[in-house]
């Protein structure tokens, strides 16, 4: 069974990790336009620097809950039985592979890698950056930037993530609201290429309708459930 799953910010919510639209929420907090897009940090860099400095230091104080635990048992449990798992997630949070998740693509790439915008060089990097820290490649300053796709642009590996959509038995969203595209169209692409669809999340997200089954509550109860009962 070839199973593809698209998470988002609410696997990693009882992790401490905020999520971005609901009432507590980042962008209830923070202006997006003003820290997430390339205009942001051409006009602002050490503002937007900050801002995922402090989003890092979080997330280096986080841990793996139980939901992301139970994705990693699902690649292993598939793989076992001749079956595969492409696990797509939005979070730019590393808390999947720190679960034990082997293969994970990052749509909208990771906060604990940096980019330099003048040799491209991609560097992983747990420290904060400023203005001044000199790319570890090609040495200038005032060049680095997260390695996270801000609104704007595009997301990483669409090519890999259709092909593996398109050969699924079974698409599963989890802790998604389904706001933002492309990976909001997925659950569409999926029915329409006849593949069946389940949501799991808190409560159903505004394309609820679209799957054929959901399943609501906190990721770290609902997931490993569903995990016991698929892989059972
Ligand atoms: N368990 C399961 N789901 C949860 C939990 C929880 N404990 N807490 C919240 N959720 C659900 C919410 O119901 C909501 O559907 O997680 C979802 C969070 O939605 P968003 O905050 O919109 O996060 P996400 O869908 O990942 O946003 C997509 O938007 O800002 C961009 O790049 C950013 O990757 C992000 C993208």
């Amino acid at each position: 069974m070839k199973v593809f799953i698209l998470t988002g910010a609410g696997i990693s919510a009882e992790s401490g990790l905020g999520t971005f639209r609901d009432k507590e929420g980042l962008w209830a907090r923070f202006d997006p336009m003003k820290l997430a897009t390339p205009e942001a940090f051409e006009r602002d860099p050490e503002k937007v620097l900050a801002f995922y400095n402090m989003r890092r230091q979080n997330l280096l104080a986080a841990s793996p809950n139980a939901a992301h635990r139970a994705l990693a048992r699902l690649e292993a449990g598939l793989k076992e039985r001749g079956g595969s798992l492409f696990l797509c997630t939005q979070n730019i949070d590393d808390l999947h592979e720190r679960a034990g998740s082997q293969e994970v693509t990052h749509m909208h790439g990771e906060l604990l890698k940096v980019r330099c915008i003048a040799c491209e060089a991609v560097t992983s990097w747990q420290d904060d950056v400023d203005v001044d820290t000199p790319c570890p490649s090609c040495r200038r300053t005032g060049v680095l930037r997260p390695h996270v796709v801000w609104f704007g642009e595009m997301p990483l590996f669409m090519e890999a993530i259709y092909d593996a959509l398109l050969e699924a038995d079974l698409f599963v969203a989890i802790g998604t609201s389904g706001s933002v595209y492309p990976a909001a169209g997925f659950v569409a692409e999926a029915r329409a290429a006849g593949i069946r669809t389940c949501e799991i999340n808190l409560e159903p997200s505004d394309n609820a309708r679209l799957f054929d089954e959901g399943r609501f509550g906190p990721a770290s109860v609902t997931v490993p459930e569903w995990v016991e009962r698929l892989l059972a």
